[in-house]
């Protein structure tokens, strides 16, 4: 299974999928990285593993459709089998979604439908759960649709919230959780233990 990664930022969790393909645990080929940060860790990530690279932002590419296009155009050239969101920051565009029906999927640092949303991302959905003083939170796999965060969930684990905790020493035990459980469940997809909800043989 050929995998393209979309990713804004550090890229930690598209670093364990990586790993996790080149030891051999996961049957499948990192093909592509895309970004819409020229600065991002993922790029970087991308360029010293070999993995051709993309830098595809609106700033230089101001025309919505024509950004969507250029993505969707990448991903299909790679052959690409899965998209796999690893915080991307940006909407997935109405072409890849049509490119790829049922074959986005996404990984959101919280026990969704909780905490889930345009503008819940990165630290503020920790510092949201922090405030509701809820006992629990955890990681998220979807399916990704064209609303935020709102697609079929395909795996969820839990992470306590400790007493004492601030939005940064849970936001270190859910990303712990995120990167073993975003592989484990690539894993299941690859083997077909996961049918992806909407996805065409
Ligand atoms: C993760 O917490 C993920 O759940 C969210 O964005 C963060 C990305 O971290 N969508 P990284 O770039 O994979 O290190």
């Amino acid at each position: 299974m050929n995998l393209a990664f979309l990713a804004s930022h550090r890229g930690s969790n598209m670093q364990s999928i990586i790993d996790a393909c080149k030891s051999g645990a996961l049957a499948a080929n990192p093909v592509v990285v895309i970004s819409n940060n020229a600065d991002s860790g993922a790029l970087s990530r991308a360029r010293e593993e070999g993995i051709p690279a993309h830098h595809l932002s609106s700033l230089a590419i101001p025309d919505e459709d024509e950004l969507d296009k250029r993505i969707t155009d990448t991903l299909l050239e790679c052959n690409t089998d899965l998209v796999v969101l690893a915080g991307y920051m940006k909407r997935i565009g109405k072409r890849t979604l049509a490119a790829f029906p049922g074959k986005i999927i996404n990984i959101h640092p919280c026990l969704l439908p909780k905490y889930g949303g345009q503008g819940m991302y990165g630290m503020r959905v920790h510092e949201a759960v922090i405030a509701s003083g809820d006992k629990e939170s955890g990681v998220t796999i979807h399916v990704v649709n064209a609303e935020y965060d709102k697609g079929a969930i395909l795996a969820q684990q839990k992470v306590l919230v400790k007493e004492g905790d601030s939005a940064e020493s849970l936001a270190e035990r859910v990303l712990a959780v995120e990167h073993s459980l975003y592989t484990e469940t690539i894993a299941k997809i690859v083997s077909g233990e996961i049918a992806l909800p909407g996805a065409e043989k």
